[in-house]
């Protein structure tokens, strides 16, 4: 399931991430690549660990707790610290699947990827090519977002970026680590919640059928959700 999470960050809050790290210096990308994927990849980064990235990481992680949607779509038990990436002209990424297991740098801790997310920064208008291209169930779906806005998918699938042609593309990039690691499963209640959202909205005060979903809801969830 990919799902499109409109403004994780404002329009400001994005233009001035975007500012920061147009003056910021760049690395390979191929740092954090596994063996295949660095075959593939030609991109860059911004070096983990800077005041920069931290700085910008928490802005990104104050702007997924802000989103019921996000939240609802991804149940995140852990988020690994948000990366920040840029492919200039002639740039991409080729298909591959992403690393399983990932260690958060600098700790002992290590987060099971069962969501990618990336988080657009550069306004659509701004470049060309650079869409993010993903497989899913339903055939290939290309995924090109307004600055701030985020796409989820399962990091299960392989995926590409086309190569950019003009302008750069800078986003930030993660995964999170879901209380439900399987998608199907995810998608369930995430598709029962939208429904019990809008039946709270639609139905009469008073009418039942909310509360009865909202406990099918919570006791699928305590079935499925993995809690440390
Ligand atoms: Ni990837």
């Amino acid at each position: 399931m990919l799902v499109a999470i409109p403004e994780i960050l404002t329009r400001d809050e994005a233009a001035r991430a975007l500012s920061a790290l147009r003056a910021a210096p760049w690395t390979d990308g191929r740092v954090t690549a596994g063996h295949q994927s660095a075959q593939v990849k030609q991109n860059l980064q911004i070096e983990e660990g800077t005041r920069l990235h931290q700085e910008l990481g928490e802005l990104v992680l104050n702007g997924l707790g802000r989103s019921p949607l996000f939240i609802s779509a991804v149940l995140p038990q852990r988020v690994f610290p948000p990366l920040f990436n840029r492919y200039d002209p002639g740039m991409t990424f080729g298909a591959h699947v992403d690393n399983a297991i990932r260690q958060i740098r600098g700790t002992p801790h290590k987060i099971r990827t069962d969501v990618s997310c990336t988080l657009f920064l550069t306004p659509p208008e701004e470049y060309e090519g650079g869409e993010l291209v993903v497989q899913d169930t339903y055939g290939e779906q290309r995924v090109k977002l307004p600055a701030g806005h985020a796409v989820v998918y399962p990091a299960t699938s392989l995926h590409r970026v086309e190569p950019v042609t003009r302008g750069s593309r800078i986003s930030a990039f993660f995964w999170i680590q879901s209380m439900v690691r399987d998608d199907t499963r995810r998608r369930l209640l995430f598709d029962l919640d939208v429904a019990i959202n809008s039946a709270t909205r639609d139905l009469p005060g008073g009418h039942e059928a909310p509360v009865a979903l909202t406990g099918v809801y919570h006791n699928l969830l305590r079935q499925w959700a993995e809690v440390s």
